[in-house]
């Protein structure tokens, strides 16, 4: 890219924030909700990654000029029947915290032998502009879940998460090669290339 390019981010998770921006590099100038407090929070009430990726990215957008960015994901557990998927923020009721939500993983899964462990990271991005869905992308890694919290790095569930092929959870492995290979990253892969030739047209 080789102008700055302004992205509004309809979230108030940092950490997806950082990754984004992080991805997306230099030429993309990344701001969020965090930094404009009187913008309404958007109920998740959809029955999907991708509608609810939509309703964050359409409500923020009637309130931000170009485009906005949702993202929407969570963690897929086979052996939880999905769970806790479209409530991975809120798996361990409101206001939970990140630790809260995978001690509760960890406890459903407790018993659960290793060949069954299996499982994925899903994003889904919506990009909007002035109240309408323009795209949606989406991007899923494979892999399986620990018996114990591993690592420090990450976020959400990322110590107890390791993706197919290593031996290592996202919490031990470094950031960039999670953001090369994770959910977020083969998502943002897709709209990048979007948004460029999107904002080339003018
Ligand atoms: P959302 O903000 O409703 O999309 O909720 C996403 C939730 O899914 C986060 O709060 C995390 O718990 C989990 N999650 C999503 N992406 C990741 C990731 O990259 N690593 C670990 N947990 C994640």
């Amino acid at each position: 890219m080789n102008s700055t390019l302004p992205l509004f981010l309809a979230t108030r998770n940092r950490h997806k924030t950082r990754e984004i921006q992080t991805m997306l590099g230099e030429g993309v100038v990344v701001r969020d909700a965090t930094e404009i407090p009187e913008l309404p929070e958007i109920e998740e009430t959809g029955m999907t990654f991708e509608a609810n990726a939509k309703l964050k990215a359409e409500g923020i957008s009637k309130h931000i000029s170009g485009f906005v960015l949702a993202d929407d994901s969570g963690l897929e557990v086979d052996a939880l029947g999905g769970e806790p998927g479209i409530y991975s923020a809120r798996y361990a009721g409101p206001g939970c915290t990140d630790v809260q939500n995978t001690e509760l993983v960890l406890k459903k899964m407790e018993g659960v032998p290793q060949e069954r462990r299996t499982g994925r990271f899903r994003c889904v991005l919506a990009v909007a502009r002035d109240g309408k869905t323009m795209a949606t992308f989406d991007g899923t890694v494979e892999g399986r879940l620990t018996a114990e919290i591993t690592g420090e790095g990450g976020f959400g569930y990322d110590p107890i998460f390791i993706p197919e092929g290593y031996q290592k959870s996202f919490g031990e492995l470094p950031a960039e090669l999670k953001n090369s290979m994770s959910h977020r990253g083969r998502a943002l892969e897709q709209f990048r290339e979007w948004f460029v030739k999107n904002n080339s047209q003018g």
